[in-house]
């Protein structure tokens, strides 16, 4: 015999088993239990303000609910599938511990307003951790910044050598892209940060309750608006997740960069021992298996958002138990947020940067040719002509194995009288970094000066 359900009154019949254990969610909703526990505090505290319970009785819930707390911490607490999610499981053990005045802690509220409640308190924890982790990466990254900011290398477009960048000035553009994450994380939490509770089923309650005392109470900004809306709706949930999507989606393109950059083929960065595997049958493999994981749960995160946007599509207002649908998503997309941000952290922090194979890299690639059509528009060639002209000079480069430094300054008069011994200095990948000086720029010293920014940047907002 299934145990009572807190609703069956109206039922005459007991579940089916296989559907009861279809439409149950406490396997995993009870992650939420800190936050639902934190919920029925306050609300029973408002209740008690308002004079709907008396402070005798609201004292004993919410000692009941700090005891089922300590059960439930240390493990000791018994969850029942029949009791459905984690609110009933609670409220019944409420019920058994403290008697007849437990059975008054649902006055004025529902389940819908109650979840929905949960929720958003669960996200806005699980944004300030996230936050905090991309702090923490944002800082590691800028370490690494600082000690190559003056490290030439080639830099890409199609992944063909382009200029020469610093590789300092590739950390600064990971850090971007992360900082922007961290403040659409910010704007999120701003819309997560208001209360349902008191919305109850959908229309509100008869009771006189005080729902800002309540947001107060749980460090909301402030009440929802309206009730149905704010049953109803899990835009807030979709919106986080959008949100680390795009982080797994950065992380992703920072991944492939280590996979590549790490192959015998480039040779830029060497990822330390604890970060990769081996082979069981080839001895010389060091696998880059850990970015490769990173990028390969971007799917799983990317899947969560499609599920959630199609969660909602079709649901007429306001609550419908399709909504029960949001959680194993939102706590999958957060485990593996954090969990990639981690290690990412970690293995930034031991990774060793390869300086004389990025310098070969960036002097190789005829990184400066467009060094030398700048050049040759300063000397008055237009530059639709000088890059016919620098066209050229690759070609020959090409054809005679060589890079654009080597060519003699015989064989570039011949290809444009406007060249001069002087040019020997746009050759050079320094020369190339140094003349890029300007905000956001590659040049060494502005890259110093963006990575001084960006840490006042990350201090202000950071972990
Ligand atoms: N377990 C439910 C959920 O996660 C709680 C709300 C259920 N409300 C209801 N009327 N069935 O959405």
């Amino acid at each position: 015999m299934a145990k009572e359900k807190p609703w069956s009154g109206r039922f005459t019949e007991s579940t089916d088993a296989a559907v009861e254990a279809f439409t149950a969610s406490v396997e995993f909703d009870q992650r939420l239990y800190v936050y639902d526990i934190m919920g029925s505090i306050a609300h029973a505290q408002m209740l008690a303000k308002v004079g709907v319970l008396t402070k005798k009785e609201s004292d004993t819930i919410v000692k009941g609910l700090k005891d089922i707390e300590a059960e439930i911490d240390t493990g000791q607490f018994e969850w029942s599938v029949a009791l459905e999610d984690v609110h009933m499981n609670i409220e019944a053990r409420l019920i058994q511990r403290i008697g007849e005045t437990g059975k008054k802690l649902h006055t004025g509220r529902s389940r819908n307003d109650q979840v929905a409640t949960d929720l958003r308190l669960y996200l806005r924890d699980g944004i300030d951790v996230v936050t905090h982790s991309l702090g923490q990466l944002q800082q590691a990254i800028l370490d690494l910044a600082e000690r190559e900011a003056g490290s030439p290398m080639p830099g890409f477009t199609h992944l063909q050598v382009a200029q020469p960048i610093t590789f300092g000035h590739h950390m600064l553009a990971w850090f971007e892209m992360l900082a922007r994450d961290a403040e659409r994380l910010q704007d999120c939490r701003g819309r997560v940060n208001v209360m349902p509770l008191g919305s109850a089923a959908l229309a509100g309650t008869s009771f006189p309750i005080d729902r800002s005392y309540t947001a107060k109470l749980l460090g909301f900004e402030a009440p929802s608006e309206n009730s149905l809306d704010a049953v109803a709706d899990r835009d807030f949930v979709i919106e986080f997740v959008a949100d680390a999507a795009l982080i797994m989606t950065h992380l992703s393109r920072m991944a492939e960069e280590l996979v590549l950059w790490s192959s015998a083929q480039f040779g830029f960065v060497e990822l330390s021992d604890a970060y990769c595997t081996g082979s069981s049958i080839m001895p010389q493999k060091k696998n880059p298996d850990v970015p490769e994981l990173v990028r390969g749960k971007t799917g799983r995160v990317t899947g969560h958002l499609v599920a959630l946007l199609t969660l909602m599509k079709a649901q007429p207002l306001a609550y419908n138990k399709d909504n029960q649908e949001d959680k194993e998503p939102v706590f999958d997309t957060l485990d593996t947020v954090l969990g990639s941000l981690r290690v990412f952290t970690g293995m930034i922090t031991s990774m060793k940067v390869r300086r004389d194979h990025l310098l070969r890299a960036a002097v190789m690639g005829h990184a400066t040719a467009t060094d030398l059509a700048d050049y040759l528009v300063r000397q008055g060639v237009p530059f639709r002509d000088a890059h016919e002209i620098v066209g050229k000079a690759v070609r020959l480069a090409l054809d005679t194995d060589r890079d654009l430094s080597q060519i003699d300054l015989e064989e570039y008069k011949k290809l444009s009288p406007a060249i001069g011994k002087d040019v020997y200095g746009v050759l050079t990948v320094e020369g190339s970094l140094k003349a890029r000086d300007h905000l956001g720029g590659t040049a060494p010293s502005q890259v110093k000066a963006a990575i001084k920014r960006a840490r006042t940047r990350l201090k202000k907002s950071g972990p």
